[in-house]
């Protein structure tokens, strides 16, 4: 929402549990989502997606294969894309057994599920994934968000922020729901390009691997934040957090939690 927006969270370094907490649940369920909840992160990562029938889905990969028993199901659909497939065809996969036996019969979640899970207990760290295979999913998202009381309150409140590595995208969902602070997944940018981008833009989360301290500062000082991805060993979150990143997207929220409390 740009410069004049309030900072997501002052302070010691925020904790965003990858696809919910997913080291220890299967990505992007709502098990993991709950784990991310229930360990204290302060936001959980999830990626949005839309059904043929217009279902607003929470999955990463924009074919089912990967998770789901698909192949099996629905034999003879390949690619097996989700935009393929209405939400009563998704609702009949299992997107739990490819991770462990114990979370057979785990549904691929919609969003407004994800959306009623995290209220109150943790922010949301919203991707759309892939919009330009979506078009209008920013209406979609922004009626969704509106219609679980997520949109005014909570996006004012610093509990909620939607992101992006298509930033065309960013840029049109910033001018549709201009209090929700938008995320520029990817880069870093140019430098030149920092000081347009922060008059919308309230993040730019690159991969941890793109970070330099010139980095850091230059989100800073353009009033920015940075919350790289994806962060799961020690070393790489200390170091991370002495550059002064503002936030690490961790497929292991617990272990950061507990090395920020120590450290
Ligand atoms: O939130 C950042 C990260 O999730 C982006 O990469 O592929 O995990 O969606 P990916
Ligand atoms: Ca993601």
């Amino acid at each position: 929402s740009g410069a004049a927006a309030e900072p997501v969270k002052e302070g010691r370094t925020t904790v965003i549990a990858h696809r919910g907490a997913s080291a220890d649940a299967p990505e992007n369920t709502l098990p993991a989502v709950d784990l991310g909840a229930a360990v204290k992160a302060d936001f959980v990562e999830i990626d949005v997606q839309r059904t043929l029938d217009g279902e607003l889905v929470v999955i990463h990969d924009t074919t089912l294969g990967r998770t789901t028993d698909v192949e099996t199901k629905f034999p003879g659909r390949a690619p097996y894309r989700v935009a393929d497939f209405t939400y009563a065809e998704i609702s009949t996969l299992d997107a739990g057994s490819w991770f462990g036996p114990g979370f057979a019969g785990t549904q691929v979640p919609t969003l407004q599920q994800v959306l009623d899970t995290l209220h109150g207990r943790a922010g949301l760290l919203l991707e759309v994934k892939s919009p330009e295979l979506y078009p209008g999913i920013g209406a979609d998202i922004a009626a969704d968000l509106d219609s679980k009381g997520w949109l005014n309150a909570d996006a004012r409140a610093g509990r909620l922020v939607v992101q992006s590595f298509n930033w065309d995208f960013m840029r049109e969902f910033n001018a549709l729901a201009p209090e929700v602070p938008a995320g520029l997944l990817g880069g870093p940018p140019a430098p030149a390009e920092y000081a347009e981008l922060s008059t919308w833009a309230d993040q730019i989360n690159p991969s941890h691997t793109r970070v330099t301290g010139g980095f850091v500062d230059l989100v800073h000082q353009y009033g920015m934040e940075t919350w790289p991805y994806t962060v799961d060993d020690p070393q790489r979150m200390r170091a991370l957090t002495a550059l002064g990143v503002d936030g690490i997207i961790t497929n292991k929220p617990a272990l950061l939690s507990d090395l920020l409390k120590t450290d």
